[in-house]
């Protein structure tokens, strides 16, 4: 993904979810770089585009970086804000208003296992979650537009999903696809159907798997 924004971009909606806005302003203000962890869909690239935002930054977002490109950026990250270019032999100097932010999903992703601890103790972290449910209610209602009820069975259904401890998911529903399908149901898609298309065969192959997480979807949906 490679995403720019600039400020006269319009500012993107982000509900906070705890202290992440002052420990983030805190990050930047301090020159410090910041490590931000969490499922996939959970909200840490929109939380990012949003303080750039507030902050007046331009936002460079970098594709998945390479194991052996995180020992390069050790100068950069430590106090010297130095970034030495083999290649031309140059030197590029952070600017102060310059901050280096990773996000990654704990879990499935080897990256930060495979990063060493002199690179990962550069770093403050925040740990991202999916919201508490009041929270996710919001969020859903803003970016879909849904009603305030159907929202409300949506995040009821996620946590039921986000329960089960007996399937073979890699990740549960996330924040993401609940929206995906709180869209599906505001244009006129029955709920089941919506749930089934934006979740379930989203987040699984397995037919078994899919079944049992249908009967949850019945549950909260009936039909
Ligand atoms: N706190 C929040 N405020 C506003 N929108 C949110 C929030 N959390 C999640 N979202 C919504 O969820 C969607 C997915 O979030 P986002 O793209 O930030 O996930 P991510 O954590 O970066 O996932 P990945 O690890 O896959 O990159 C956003 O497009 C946004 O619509
Ligand atoms: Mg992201």
């Amino acid at each position: 993904m490679i995403m720019l924004t600039s400020k006269s971009d319009s500012i993107p909606f982000y509900q906070p979810v705890g202290n992440e806005i002052a420990l983030f302003e805190y990050a930047y203000n301090n020159q410090l770089p910041l490590l931000i962890k969490g499922p996939t869909g959970c909200g840490k690239t929109r939380f990012i585009r949003r303080m750039a935002s507030r902050l007046g930054r331009p936002l460079f977002t970098v594709v998945e970086a390479r194991k052996d490109t995180t020992v390069v950026l050790h100068p950069l990250a430590d106090d010297r804000r130095i970034l030495p270019i083999d290649r031309t032999g140059e030197l590029l100097m952070a600017p102060a208003q310059f901050m280096l932010v990773i996000s990654y999903n704990p879990g499935y992703q080897n990256f930060l296992k495979g990063m060493k601890p002199s690179t990962r103790q550069r770093f403050i972290s925040l740990r991202f979650q999916f919201p508490q449910p009041e929270v996710e209610r919001i969020i859903l209602i803003q970016e879909s537009g849904i009603e305030p009820s159907i929202a409300a069975q949506l995040v009821t259904l996620a946590g039921a999903l986000r329960a089960l401890k007996d399937h073979d998911l890699e990740e549960s529903v996330s924040t993401r696809l609940l929206i995906y399908a709180a869209k599906l149901i505001k244009d006129g898609f029955p709920p089941v159907e919506s749930c089934r298309s934006a979740m379930v065969e989203t987040l699984t192959d397995d037919l078994e798997t899919a079944h049992g997480l249908m009967e949850v979807v019945h549950a909260i949906f009936g039909e």
